[in-house]
């Protein structure tokens, strides 16, 4: 049989998980790619990696409201689904899941899954429950998209990261493929949330990978004190008056547990607010 042609909008969880069904019983290999939408080339790249490995592919786009805390951005996410169809049609997209609201989590909803120990740091040591939310969702999703393989992004290094051990440890039958991250020309990481800086911020978010830049070239020239690479990190962020560091470490790149000599390959991330919209960005040090 030929795969789907045109792209299908899907906007309930049963409707798609019947879908999906019928796909796996003709021996289709699905391809996934889940997303909160108001998508940008990052997100398009993912569908394109997927693209190369699966006979038919499915994007998700849900706000999903279990990841955000009650002080984040859940109502002012961006949102702009009629040009989200537009660059999913484009990107070759077959299956679209756009559940409608309330469709995703029963009223009295009280199973979750939750990761216990990568999500204790980083993002997840100020964001509480915030990967719990993530992986509910991810899982969720998982069971109603029955996919072969899906792809996650490493502009969200800790999520990937999560999400490996949770199909790792609960046996979910889906490979994980990695991403690399989609950048602007000026170096600042693609992120639905770089809609909320206005235009002297946005010169002023450049320092984030403006400090990788100097980590990665710090430990290219051979220094391996985790603390001196963190150092010349804060003072870069801290040159920029609207900057605000939430966190900005030096870690395992497997454990995530803060490293204090770099021996094994590192991952170096940092969150940092600009104004009210915070930031995040990362790179690998490959010892
Ligand atoms: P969202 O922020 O929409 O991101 C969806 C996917 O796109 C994630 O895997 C993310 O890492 C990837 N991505 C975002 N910006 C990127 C960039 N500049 N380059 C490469 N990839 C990028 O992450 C989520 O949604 C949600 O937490 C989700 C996994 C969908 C669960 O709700």
């Amino acid at each position: 049989m030929d795969k789907p042609t045109k792209m299908e909008i899907i906007r309930t969880p049963a409707t798609i998980q019947q879908r999906a069904l019928a796909l796996k019983r003709e021996g289709r290999v699905i391809g996934f790619v889940p997303t909160m939408g108001f998508l940008h080339a990052g997100h398009v790249s993912l569908m394109r990696l997927a693209r190369t490995r699966c006979d038919v592919l499915a994007v998700s786009i849900f706000v999903n409201p279990t990841q955000f805390g009650p002080n984040e951005d859940l109502e002012a996410y961006p949102r702009d689904f009629a040009q989200d169809e537009i660059l999913c049609a484009q990107a070759g997209v077959d299956l679209l899941f756009y559940p409608e609201s309330g469709t995703m989590y029963a009223a009295d909803a009280s199973v979750w899954v939750d990761e216990a120990s990568l999500s204790t740091v980083l993002c997840g040591a100020s964001r509480i429950g915030h990967f719990r939310g993530v992986c509910t969702v991810v899982a969720k999703l998982f069971n109603l998209v029955l996919p072969d393989l899906a792809v996650f992004g490493e502009k969200d290094a800790q999520q990937l990261r999560i999400i490996e051990r949770m199909v790792r440890d609960l046996n979910f039958p889906v490979e994980i493929l990695r991403g690399a991250i989609v950048r602007e020309a000026d170096g600042l990481a693609m992120s639905s949330r770089n809609k909320y800086l206005a235009s002297l911020q946005r010169k002023d978010a450049l320092c984030l990978r403006r400090s990788l830049d100097c980590a990665v070239h710090l430990f290219a020239t051979g220094e391996r004190d985790a603390g001196v690479l963190r150092q010349a990190m804060v003072e870069i962020i801290g040159q920029i008056p609207s900057a605000r560091i939430d966190y900005i470490e030096i870690v395992d790149d497997m454990t995530l547990a803060s490293v204090e000599r770099i021996e094994r390959t590192a991952l170096v991330a940092l969150a940092v607010k600009i104004g009210s919209t915070r930031l995040i960005d990362n790179d690998v040090l490959r010892a």
